[in-house]
């Protein structure tokens, strides 16, 4: 069949940066094509012309043969676009009705119905297989169910074509199943499907055939993805051979250094227990809602604790964030985003402001003098952050290279005994994935021990010493790097799999 979509030598420039530079792609229905790349290749801003949220500097896009021309994203919808965004833009005040209904109220007789609007809808989501409370507010709603909103957006103007920008980032196991029948279902249906992940496990379950951009060019596609192996794409989007991403290497495990004793919390009613020794990487599998952040909220004092206590080498410490801070036990949250980034500053003061150096939970900024700027320099070298430099406001930078800025904050800590970092990879490329790994186990090697909580199973087994595996909030079970297999793992995180 022949392509319904094309891009045609479409370029794109920001300031300092050639965003996109001629990028040709077509694009068949019934398949789902991935679109792959490192942080900063150009893949977002490409969704964001196809969603005619940025307007190209040259190039066209064409559907069905037709030159399109997008003023607005509403053009787009309009003609049968829908791209549901890496960050996903809301009104938190908004319902889920009236957002769905955004621009579409049935004024069939010149004024609204909400209340004929909302059964007309419920029958269509139910007979699309979805849940979703029409009266709830997106502010109350998970990332997962707002993305499905704007999926159910989609679905309900029936778009012919449907992108997704790194959709699963922050979804649960059950919301990125549901999120992937979804999927199959319209590639059943014959629409054209373009999907972004950094998750290579998913593109290959999902999709047909792929593209690799690297600086703004399509630089490799491949026509039919199961005939292609993980090697030769990870080549294509990096240029260079990886063959072993994390890269484990064997090291000294020393002393206990944190001994957790029966902590609880308002948010952890289960009293859980273990140790972490100097130099270990200790991995917190789970599925989402086990447990493992509340816990390590807990530990941090980002949520009060309720029973139990810690020991921090032979000492008690209080689980007090200012007290774990003084003590060298720092928590670097999985919503970076939200948390993190400090918008208005550049790449390099969001490198150096310290969590600990300041005396207090991102206590504040330091002045740059030339060892900050070199601090950076080396990050910014090291985890290869597209930026135009350090002086680069951050917010400026692609959704995976602001991750990285955050990331160098916590590892660039000194004087850490305990680091407990949530998701470390989350939305970042292949090529930097493999120096987060090294870094973290230089640290290890430099005594530190390391709490890594992760949702990605193949990067619990491939980085962790020692796997520790929640469910329903507690702790149940603990295994040694040798015996951590995939199966072993997941029977113990998941409530069915033991009965079964
Ligand atoms: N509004 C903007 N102003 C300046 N530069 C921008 C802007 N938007 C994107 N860029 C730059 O364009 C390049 C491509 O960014 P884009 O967001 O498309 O990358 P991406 O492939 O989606 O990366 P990621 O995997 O990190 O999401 C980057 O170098 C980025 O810094
Ligand atoms: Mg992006």
């Amino acid at each position: 069949m022949s392509a319904l979509l094309e891009f045609r030598g479409i370029s794109k420039s920001f300031p300092g940066v050639r965003a996109l530079a001629g990028v040709d792609l077509q694009l068949r229905p019934g398949r789902v094509h991935a679109l792959m790349g490192e942080n900063g290749a150009g893949k977002s801003t490409l969704l964001k012309i196809l969603s005619g949220d940025l307007a190209p500097d040259g190039g066209e896009l064409r559907l069905g043969g037709q030159v399109l021309r997008l003023g607005s994203a509403a053009d787009a919808l309009e003609r049968g676009i829908a791209v549901i965004h890496q960050e996903l833009q809301y009104v938190p005040e908004m319902s889920v009705l009236e957002n769905l209904l955004l621009g579409r109220m049935p004024s069939r007789w010149g004024f609204v119905q909400p209340a004929r609007a909302a059964a007309e809808l419920s029958q269509r989501l139910q007979a699309m297989g979805i849940t979703l409370d029409l009266n709830a507010k997106l502010r109350d709603l998970s990332t997962g169910q707002r993305q499905m909103v704007e999926i159910c957006k989609a679905l309900l103007r029936e778009a012919q074509v449907i992108a997704l920008d790194e959709p699963t980032s922050s979804l649960s196991h059950r919301e990125a199943d549901q999120l992937f029948r979804l999927v199959c279902e319209l590639r059943e249906a014959g629409k054209v499907l373009i999907y972004v992940s950094h998750r290579m496990d998913e593109i290959f379950s999902l999709c047909d055939s792929a593209s690799v951009l690297r600086d703004g060019r399509v630089v490799a596609e491949f026509e039919r993805l199961a005939q292609v192996s993980r090697a030769d794409l990870v080549h294509a989007m990096v240029g260079r051979e990886i063959d072993d991403v994390y890269g484990w290497r064997p090291r000294a495990i020393g002393a206990v250094r944190l001994e957790v004793q029966g902590l609880c919390s308002a948010r952890l009613p289960q009293p859980a227990t273990f140790a972490l020794r100097r130099g270990e990487i200790l991995g917190f599998f789970g599925l989402v809602g086990a447990g493992r952040s509340e816990l390590m909220r807990a530990i941090f004092g980002a949520d009060a604790a309720t029973a139990g206590s810690l020991r921090l080498d032979g000492q008690a410490l209080r689980p007090e964030i200012g007290a774990c801070i003084r003590a060298g036990l720092m928590l670097c949250p999985e919503d970076r985003k939200e948390d993190g980034i400090i918008t208005g500053r550049s790449v390099e003061e969001n490198i150096n402001i310290s969590c600990r150096r300041q005396g207090g939970w991102l206590g504040g900024f330091i002045t740059a003098p030339s060892q900050e700027r070199a601090l950076a320099q080396g990050f910014i070298q090291r985890l290869a952050i597209r930026t135009t430099g350090p002086q680069q406001e951050v917010q400026r930078l692609s959704g995976g290279n602001q991750q990285k800025v955050i990331l160098a904050r916590w590892l660039a800590e000194r004087d850490l005994r305990v680091l407990i970092i949530d998701e470390p990879t989350r939305g970042i490329d292949v090529g930097a994935k493999r120096e987060i790994y090294e870094l973290l186990q230089e640290l290890a090697e430099s005594g530190v021990g390391i709490i890594m909580v992760s949702s990605e199973l193949s990067e619990v087994l491939g980085l962790a010493d020692r796997v520790l595996v929640m469910r329903e909030g507690a702790i149940v079970g603990e295994l040694a790097r040798a015996e951590a297999s995939e199966t072993a793992v997941l029977q113990l995180a998941f409530p069915d799999a033991q009965a079964a």
